[in-house]
């Protein structure tokens, strides 16, 4: 009965969303020149109620389909008449990740641009948003991704598509097929060339892009999918996703992977470039539901020899945890370990600074992704959590202006945005000067986003120093 009655309240709200929608897009029309043709947008009011231009389904790359199916992508053919850019595109094809049906177009090779002014008197700071989903699924939907909050500040936003799954990360290793792996990856950066040649046409600076992520965007995590590298058990488990990013059997010109991740971070130009980096105080909530759904997992680990990395090629062969604790645990072993191996790995050799955040914000009515994977009772701050104070969604309820959610989205869209357009996420309202880069001779700092926003040392420090005791240093 709850369970009807939650999914209830959800489509009622959906519907509200859909709705209102609708009543905020005008009909005034603008449109602007691009490289492949004109296009044109719409105008919009933010949830706010601050007027934008929404410029969306604007194709980058020629539909992936056919004999394109797999293949990295190539530029879209031009157009005369101007395309209405005014509808959402839909989304890749997928496996939906809660009612296992597959949904989506394999036609979704396409970008939405918002800003409150296409031409402002000086070019603007671009930000650009690569969603998450583990390689197998996302969407640039404004279901999930609505930009009014950036509305409010003085920033091009730019969100990208890509393919998920096999038909984004297919890997063959005969180089006559011409399907070396990581296609997905392969439009982001076809995205990314677009905004570098188009964006001036909507008040955007093409020498002032930030790309900014969540989950698999950020975290570049390396699906080793020889089996070589997997043993039976993983197999069996499904431990690791069916497709995502690979080292490329072979190089060619558009060859983005070539060795692994990690060593490609000792030289790669990011190293030149300032970062934010962080995660949720309990990413490992987000598998609340599966775990329940499937008990037997808590054995998945077996005594905690299933937890030792793979790629230190140890024999993996004692108390069964329980629920809490096993979340605990993936919360390191899925995100915050990875994560910390980037700090270590950019404390060492990146030359520009690397900012340290940890998302503690724990809203009843609020954290949406936790709300839907756990229930209204159970509390923590889950994995996908922060997006709910980046991007406005289906489900979020209309926030009093001095409300502690308000004032989170407030202070997170503006600090990113503010290193957006300086390097620097320091603003007077919230950090003014204390949010440092982390050092090498120092456990790591870093802003405690909660009810309070304050400068610590990284809690999770100490146990993140077990895990790293598995490894030697020169596999950073
Ligand atoms: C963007 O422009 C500002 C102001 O000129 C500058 O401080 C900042 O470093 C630029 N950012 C990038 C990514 O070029
Ligand atoms: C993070 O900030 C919140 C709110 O100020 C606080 O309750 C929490 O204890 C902080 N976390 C740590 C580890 O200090």
């Amino acid at each position: 009965m709850k369970k009807i009655r939650a999914i209830i309240v959800f489509l009622l709200m959906y519907l509200r969303f859909k709705i209102r929608q609708c009543l905020r897009k005008s009909f005034k029309t603008h449109i602007i020149q691009t490289q492949y043709g004109p296009i044109k947008g719409a105008r919009r009011i933010s949830c706010w109620n601050e007027p934008f231009y929404s410029y969306e389904k604007i194709p980058f790359a020629k539909p992936p389909v056919g004999n394109l199916r797999f293949k990295d992508p190539v530029p879209p053919n031009s157009w005369k008449k101007p395309l209405d850019c005014t509808k959402e595109a839909p989304m890749p094809r997928q496996v939906n990740v809660v009612m296992k049906n597959v949904e989506g177009n394999e036609d979704c090779l396409y970008l939405n641009v918002f800003t409150n002014d296409p031409d402002p008197r000086k070019p603007r700071p671009v930000m650009v948003w690569i969603y998450g989903g583990g390689f197998v699924s996302g969407t640039t939907s404004k279901n999930f991704y609505s930009p009014d909050y950036f509305m409010s500040e003085n920033v091009v936003l730019v969100s990208i598509a890509y393919r998920v799954s096999i038909l984004g990360f297919l890997s063959l290793k005969d180089p006559s097929l011409g399907i070396p792996g990581n296609a997905g990856l392969k439009d982001q950066i076809m995205a990314l060339k677009w905004v570098r040649d188009n964006i001036a046409n909507f008040g955007g600076d093409p020498n002032n892009v930030t790309v900014f992520g969540e989950s698999a965007a950020k975290s570049g995590d390396l699906v080793k999918h020889e089996s070589k590298l997997l043993n039976k058990e993983e197999i069996r488990n499904l431990i690791l996703f069916a497709s995502g990013p690979v080292i490329e059997p072979y190089v060619n010109e558009n060859c983005v992977i070539p060795k692994h991740p990690r060593l490609m971070a000792r030289d790669a130009w990011g190293k030149d470039v300032p970062v934010i980096i962080g995660g949720n105080s309990f990413e490992g909530l987000f598998c609340f539901p599966d775990v329940k759904k499937h008990p037997w997992k808590l054995e998945t680990f077996k005594n905690g020899e299933y937890l030792v990395p793979l790629e230190l090629n140890l024999d993996r062969d004692s108390a069964k945890p329980t629920l809490f604790p096993y979340l605990n645990l993936l919360s390191y072993k899925y995100f915050w370990h990875g994560l910390h191996r980037t700090l270590l790995s950019r404390a060492k050799y990146a030359k520009a600074p690397t900012f340290l955040y940890r998302f503690d914000f724990d809203s009843p009515t609020f954290n949406h992704a936790r709300i839907i994977c756990c229930g209204k009772r159970r509390r923590g701050v889950s994995h996908a959590d922060d997006l709910s104070y980046l991007f406005y969604n289906a489900i979020a309820h209309d926030l009093r202006p001095g409300s502690a959610e308000y004032k989170t989205i407030k202070s997170l869209v503006g600090m990113w945005t503010q290193f957006a357009e300086t390097g620097d996420p320091n603003i007077e309202s919230v950090t003014t000067n204390a949010w440092q880069p982390i050092r090498n001779d120092e456990t790591f700092k870093c802003l405690n986003i909660s009810y309070k926003i304050s400068f610590i040392d990284l809690p999770e420090s100490k146990s993140l120093e077990v895990w790293d005791s598995l490894y030697e240093d020169d596999l950073i």
